[in-house]
């Protein structure tokens, strides 16, 4: 009798610790669920291979961003135009207007904010969408941006497009 209780509860103790198992091998993140990265609606492949953008396409992006802004070279391969052109989804035309939208998919789940939509239009057809900055003021502030160690806030951007 002994024997079978304890058979029994060895049973039930593996279904409970499986189950447990199974619990923690939902994903992280708070339990958001899993990007779904849109396919690139043009072009073949990317400008670098895609692993390598996955780890470094803010690499890229910063580069680019003071070699044109602060060194004036102004080239088109990295450039986040172009970027957005490929990357903007059929569905809302944009990179970042809808959660599921390419550069907004990844960031929400690996709580990543950026603020360079405040003044970068999400949609191919968009102007650069330069409001009401003066190009002088906003290339400053964008190379004090890029120097400092953590990103800017939207808020402190707002503030610097108010200036
Ligand atoms: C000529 C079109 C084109 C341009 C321009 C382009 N991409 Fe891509 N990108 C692609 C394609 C194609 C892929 C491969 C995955 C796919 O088919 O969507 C890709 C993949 C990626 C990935 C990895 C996605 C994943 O599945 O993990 C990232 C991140 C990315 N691109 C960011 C960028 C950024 C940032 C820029 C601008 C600097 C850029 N891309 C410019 C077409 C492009
Ligand atoms: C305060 C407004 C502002 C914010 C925020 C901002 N930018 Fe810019 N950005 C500009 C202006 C103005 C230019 C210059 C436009 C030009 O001369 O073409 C520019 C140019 C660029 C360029 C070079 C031009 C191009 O089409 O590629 C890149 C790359 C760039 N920004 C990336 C970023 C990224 C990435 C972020 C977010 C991390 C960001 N920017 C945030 C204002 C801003
Ligand atoms: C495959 C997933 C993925 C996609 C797609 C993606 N990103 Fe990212 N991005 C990340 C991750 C993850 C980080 C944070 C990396 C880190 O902190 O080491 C990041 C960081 C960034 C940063 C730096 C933010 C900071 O605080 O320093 C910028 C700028 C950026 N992404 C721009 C873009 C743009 C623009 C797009 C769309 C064209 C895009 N990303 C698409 C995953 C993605």
């Amino acid at each position: 009798m002994t024997k079978r209780l304890l058979a029994l509860g060895a049973v039930v103790l593996t279904t409970v610790a499986l189950a447990w198992a199974g619990a923690e091998s939902q994903p992280k993140a708070g339990g958001a669920p899993k990007p779904v990265i849109q396919k690139a609606v043009k072009g073949e492949q990317c400008v670098e291979p895609t692993d390598y953008m996955r780890r470094n396409h803010m690499v890229l992006l910063n580069q680019h961003r003071d070699r044109t802004v602060i060194e004036g070279v102004r080239t088109k391969k990295y450039s986040l135009k172009e970027c957005i052109n490929c990357h903007a989804s059929e569905k809302t035309g944009s990179v970042a207007a809808a959660k599921e939208d390419f550069c907004v998919s990844c960031h929400s789940y690996a709580a990543v904010k950026i603020d360079c939509f405040d003044c970068h239009s999400t949609k191919p057809q968009g102007s650069m969408a330069m409001h009401p900055l003066n190009a002088e003021t906003a290339h400053y502030k964008h190379k004090l941006a890029a120097q400092s160690a953590r990103p800017v806030s939207a808020e402190e951007m707002a503030r610097v497009a108010n200036e």
